[in-house]
């Protein structure tokens, strides 16, 4: 069953969770989630003076990390929920990064930068819910400078038994902690898409079809979250 939901009713689930979506984010990664994109930005490897961008950047995590790795850089995180942006924006103010990082709606399927923008492009739980990915990764082909290096870090479905076990049980109780401490429905689905996210394989077939060189995937805490890095 394919459980995605078009952009507009996406982006205003978004939206309704924004307020609670970091404490959430954090109790539901036991805390991992911090860990996960230090060590995706630390692949994306990004560089002084240079220009990178995080799509769908949320509440801003990734972008303020990138900063934190590399503190000359300049970043644009783009996402279609508002509310999310604001709190972006607001937590780049806190930490005196606002010269550095610029948030702005946007759609990863629609890129509003002429090509060769940027030196990477970064996205963090956000492929999942894209349902034209084709689309997506033509377009962030598009704006990456020749050689630059795309990475996504998506949640995934661990392939040991052990964990597949775990995992599964762990998903029962995510749309009960999601209905106690935010949206359920928002946590209902956010289980379904993992589940009906392609394996890592067919998605470093897709890295491939859409002409990026060296798909690979990196597997983090047992495969429940994969790191998938290409260069243009
Ligand atoms: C689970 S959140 C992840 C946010 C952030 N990257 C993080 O690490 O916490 C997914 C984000 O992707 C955004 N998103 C969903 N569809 C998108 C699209 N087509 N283009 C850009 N962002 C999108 C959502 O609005 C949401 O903020």
């Amino acid at each position: 069953m394919d459980t995605l939901i078009p952009p507009e009713e996406n982006r205003r689930m978004f939206d309704l969770v924004a307020r609670r979506y970091d404490l959430l984010n954090t109790l539901l990664s036991l805390g991992l989630a911090r860990r996960w994109r230090r060590k995706a930005v630390e692949i994306l490897a990004p560089q002084n003076d240079q220009r990178y961008l995080d799509a769908g950047c949320g509440t801003g995590d990734v972008a303020l990390e990138l900063l934190r790795q590399a503190p000359g850089a300049a970043v644009v995180g783009l996402d279609p929920a508002l509310a999310m942006l604001d709190l972006a924006a607001a937590k780049a103010a806190r930490s005196d990064l606002s010269d550095r990082a610029v948030f702005q709606p946007g759609d990863i399927t629609a890129l509003d930068f002429p090509d060769c923008s940027f030196a990477g492009v970064i996205t963090a739980f956000c492929f999942r819910n894209v349902a034209d990915r084709r689309k997506a990764l033509a377009e962030i082909n598009r704006v990456l400078t020749p050689g630059g290096r795309l990475v996504i870090l998506e949640l995934t479905v661990p392939s040991g038994r052990f964990l597949r076990c775990g995992h599964r049980v762990y998903s029962r109780l995510v749309p009960l902690l999601g209905c106690a401490f935010s949206r359920g429905s928002a946590y209902r689905y956010l289980v379904d898409s993992i589940q009906n996210f392609p394996r890592p394989p067919e998605i470093v077939a897709l890295l491939d079809q859409a002409g990026f060189r060296q798909p690979r995937h990196v597997p983090l805490t047992g495969g429940v979250v994969t790191v998938f890095v290409a260069e243009t």
